[in-house]
């Protein structure tokens, strides 16, 4: 995109210092990151267990890009930009099952491989060639049950991209196998989407603004490890024995297959997390929406045998803690708003995650 001008990063990131406070509210930076970031991105769409059966599909949304996750009548599953060809009604929503996708705005007919079938009055129209208005794809794959998306086509595979993750989720002693989908839970935050994956990259913070997550998960930087890997980075906190032990001090005691806390983060903006205990996993994805705002969009699978008093008891854990984080990012948008802080300083150690994340969005948008 040319002709767009972010203001410069007066002291180097290098040094510790942290992106520039416009860059979380400047319309021209949120113009640039979705051109340069979120336009190729690899993001958690929705369940895989949603697209199973051929002629199901779901409707979600990965950045800025509305898509359709779609099983063909032949099997194989597709995503298309979920935007009508006639004139940008979005053409599915929700999920379920259907013969075609029919644009709710004029009925434009698309089958189920994205190819326009009919449009009504098309046969008053001279010269009207459905064959090039077919949907747009976008690229999918499958990690487990969790679909993926990212609108750029000729992505690199999923799997490539996912890298060590796997092998990481694996050594939680979590089995991807033994999970459905739970439930699906969209939280709006007065926040930059820098400001939220900020949040989610350091629990510098955990002591002193999660003190029930730190009952159970121990967030000594000795025990507390991170690490940068190519495509994400990871968080694991072994389990604090005092909550094993079910001392009543703890909101939930972490018994189970799940022996650590693992919190990944995905570039641009989908996260992964795992609490100790039962078997779980909640993926969520971070929806930038407007330069000062942002929809976290999170899905919960457990077994399908878990105990609901459980299930709820973990959930109320997490929202916790999501409830203190919201209240934390919101006051940072509030500070960095104000302009008179122009640039913040990281702890080198515990805030790795956090510098090697803005040295990446720096150099996509240098
Ligand atoms: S916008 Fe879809 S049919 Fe008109
Ligand atoms: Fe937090």
């Amino acid at each position: 995109m040319s002709g767009i001008k972010v203001s410069p990063v007066d002291r180097p990131l290098e040094e510790g210092w942290t992106l520039p406070a416009s860059w979380y509210s400047d319309p021209a930076v949120y113009a640039l990151e979705r051109e340069r970031i979120f336009a190729s991105a690899w993001t958690y769409a929705g369940p895989a267990e949603w697209v199973s059966e051929p002629g199901s599909y779901f409707a979600s949304q990965i950045g800025h890009v509305p898509v359709a996750i779609v099983r063909g009548k032949d099997g194989e599953l597709r995503g298309f930009v979920n935007v009508c060809r006639h004139r940008g009604h979005l053409v599915v929503s929700g999920q379920g099952r259907r013969e075609t996708l029919q644009c709710p705005y004029h009925a434009w007919t698309y089958d189920l491989d994205g190819s326009l079938r009919r449009a009504p009055r098309a046969e008053r129209e001279p010269g009207f060639d459905p064959s090039g208005l077919s949907l747009l794809t976008v690229a999918v794959g499958v990690w487990g049950p969790f679909v993926f998306a990212n609108p750029d086509p000729d992505a690199q595979p999923l799997d490539e991209w996912l890298g060590a993750l796997p092998a990481i989720v694996a050594e939680s002693g979590l089995d991807l196998g033994v999970l459905r989908f739970h439930s699906h839970h969209e939280w709006p935050i007065g926040a930059n989407w820098k400001v939220a994956m900020e949040n989610f990259l350091e629990c510098y913070h955990c002591p002193t603004a999660h003190p029930g997550f730190s009952k159970v998960v121990d967030v000594d930087p000795d025990s507390y490890r991170l690490a940068v890997h190519p495509t994400f980075s990871a968080q694991i906190g072994p389990v604090r024995a005092s909550a094993l032990s079910g001392n009543g001090k703890a909101p939930y005691v972490p018994r189970g297959d799940v022996s650590q806390a693992q919190y990944h983060f995905l570039l641009p903006a989908t996260t992964v997390n795992i609490a100790p205990g039962m078997p779980n996993i909640s993926l969520e994805r971070w929806l930038p929406d407007g330069p000062a705002r942002t929809v976290e969009v999170t899905d919960y699978f457990f077994a399908e045998d878990a105990p609901e008093s459980e299930v709820e008891e973990l959930m109320a854990w997490d929202t916790q803690v999501a409830e203190e984080d919201t209240s934390l990012v919101e006051s940072v948008q509030r500070g960095l708003d104000s302009g008179l802080v122009p640039q913040g300083r990281l702890m080198a150690e515990s805030e790795q995650l956090i510098a090697d994340f803005q040295r990446r969005v720096r150099d996509a948008l240098d």
